[in-house]
């Protein structure tokens, strides 16, 4: 099967495109990445023009042998549609999950994204906590952003104020939102720090920078993306209207949710304000 004939393919350029035009992937802003399964690998392997072996810059031991088609450093979403083998390229790990290789794409040259040890650190995360996860997004919205310049820098109140701006967000990120203060991108530490918080939620802040997603395929996990910048972009609306709510999805309104979503809302974000 031609490369950019697989479905996997298909899905992840649609998904490029659809974060270029929310406005969430200005210049090279943002990259992409998902985790290939055995079979799709068989379906487009004589595609493969193999390159060298390069550091990953982090280890992951668990995803040693695997595919992932991601985005390259330096390109843009919005080229993606319309160069995919200049734009993405798919590359394999190896058998100690340290160092990378490119199978196909970037024909003009060019590494994986910067962001790549966030990226696989993150699916190690998640494939650990459940192996349906395949995708993780890091995307530059613009009112989480915001958000970051004005609200504590605290999962608990991250978490609650996106709650309340919108009925379904507890059902769609119902473990919550977590936030990294700010910090150098595109290096071990930064893949590290979001690890951390990807054990326990699907959605991580970069103060001052932007989002990561992680889910189990491109719909759930630009749906997540999308929902999450929606409710803050209504915050900032609601904000910029005037500093205090008049109403709100109380505590109570949340348990209830709860009940009748059988979603389970941790403790920690059900504070009395
Ligand atoms: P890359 O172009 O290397 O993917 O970097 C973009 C970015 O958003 C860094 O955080
Ligand atoms: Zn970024």
């Amino acid at each position: 099967m031609k490369f950019l004939e697989a479905k996997f393919v298909k899905g992840f350029i649609r998904m490029c495109d659809d974060g270029w035009n929310q406005g969430w992937h200005e210049r090279n802003g943002g990259n992409l990445s998902y985790r290939v399964k055995p079979e799709e690998v068989g379906l487009v392997k004589e595609n493969f023009n193999t390159k060298e072996w390069q550091p990953i810059g982090a280890s992951v031991p668990t995803l040693a042998n695997e595919y992932f088609l991601v985005t390259g450093s330096g390109k843009y979403f919005r080229n993606v549609s319309i160069q995919p083998e200049d734009s993405i390229c798919m590359i394999e790990l190896d058998e100690k999950g340290e160092k990378y290789r490119i199978v196909w794409g970037l024909i003009h040259g060019g590494k994986p994204t910067s962001e790549l040890p966030s990226h696989l650190m993150n699916h190690e995360v998640k494939a650990l906590v459940n192996p349906e996860y395949r995708v993780i997004y890091h995307a530059h919205t613009t009112n989480i952003i915001a958000l970051t310049f004005v609200l504590p820098l605290k999962d608990e109140v991250f978490t609650r104020e996106l709650w309340e701006m919108a009925t379904e967000c507890p059902v769609v990120f119902p473990s919550g939102v977590g936030v990294v203060g700010w910090m150098v991108p595109g290096g071990k530490e930064i893949a590290i720090a979001t690890s951390k918080l990807m054990k326990e939620y699907d959605l991580a802040i970069w103060a001052h920078h932007g989002m990561f997603a992680a889910g189990y395929d491109f719909d759930l996990t630009f749906g997540l993306m999308h929902t999450a910048e929606k409710a803050a972009e209504i915050l900032v609306k609601t904000l910029s209207m005037q500093p205090n709510k008049l109403q709100t999805i109380t505590t109570q309104n949340f348990r209830n949710l709860a009940i009748d979503f059988k979603v389970t809302l941790p403790e920690k974000f059900l504070y009395e304000k």
